[in-house]
């Protein structure tokens, strides 16, 4: 049996965090760890929701809901986990924003998986990683396939749902858009199948959770850097703001009002 510290490479990971800052300040070490702890939260999503689109695929609604519940939670712990970082005050940021240089999490391509895996795609954001590397690949590949709305609606037709084909044939390198055709069924699946309108609502706290981060992020930022650019290169928080409020179901949204 291998031992805790082999198991797990800790001597590793304890190396893996270096601050490029003089002295070097403290607040460094904390920004580098949070930054590293959000990506193996974005990992281990990427992981249950590789899991989530075979169950899905395979019509196993108790473990899709199961995994749905998983991925829920370390989201919630990934929105709380701001609350560390909001312990860091503008001045002990900036003592080493400089050392950042154009790094931000703009260019975590972890993060732009995620979202394509959850159907909000923009290809634009191949062109921040070069042509031929690992992340650019990989978000290549997230692009070409159908994202967890598209296994979604799958799903609903093994359960004798009749998902209207333009739907089901949608191309799936766009952001997933409205469709007025959708909506009737969708209600009538939360009126007559329970079980499968539960999975719609895991969706819904899905899509909520995701915009919660959203915004916990932007008020981060706005009371870390106010209104400065992003070391990115955006515009920063106002950037930020234009994707809120931007759900990636818009039609498990839009039915509310007839439910
Ligand atoms: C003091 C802390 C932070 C500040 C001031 C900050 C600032 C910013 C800014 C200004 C942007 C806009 C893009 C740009 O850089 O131009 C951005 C984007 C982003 N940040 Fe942060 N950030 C902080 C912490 C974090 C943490 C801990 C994460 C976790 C991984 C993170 C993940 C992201 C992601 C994924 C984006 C892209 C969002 C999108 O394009 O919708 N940030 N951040």
């Amino acid at each position: 049996m291998p031992s805790y510290a082999d198991y797990l490479k800790i001597e590793e990971l304890l190396g893996l965090q270096q601050p490029l800052s003089s002295g070097p300040e403290h607040d460094e070490m904390l920004f580098i760890v949070i930054h590293q702890v959000y990506e193996l939260w974005f990992k281990e999503i990427l992981h249950e929701l590789g899991y989530l689109d075979g169950l899905l695929g395979r019509n196993d609604g108790p473990r899709a809901r199961h995994t749905l519940k998983r991925i829920l939670t370390i989201l919630k712990v990934m929105v709380a986990q701001l609350d560390i970082l909001e312990t860091m005050t503008p001045l002990e940021f900036l003592s080493f924003r400089d050392r950042l240089e154009s790094g931000s999490g703009f260019q975590s391509h972890q993060f732009r998986e995620l979202e394509f895996a959850l159907g909000w795609k923009d290809p634009k954001a191949l062109n921040r990683y070069p042509a031929g590397s690992e992340a650019r690949n990989r978000l290549e590949r997230r692009l070409a396939a159908g994202s967890l709305w598209d296994t979604f609606l799958r799903y609903l037709v093994a359960n004798g749902i009749a998902v209207p084909r333009a739907d089901l044939d949608r191309d799936v390198t766009r952001r997933v858009e409205p469709s007025h055709d959708l909506r009737p069924i969708l209600v009538d699946v939360y009126r007559t199948r329970p079980e499968l309108g539960e999975v719609c609502e895991r969706l819904v706290d899905l899509d909520e959770g995701l915009m919660e981060w959203r915004y916990r992020h932007v008020k981060m930022v706005q009371r870390t850097i106010g209104t400065r650019r992003g070391t990115g290169g955006s515009a920063g928080a106002d950037y930020l703001l234009s994707t809120l409020n931007q759900p990636l179901f818009p039609d498990l949204w839009a039915i509310r009002t007839e439910l």
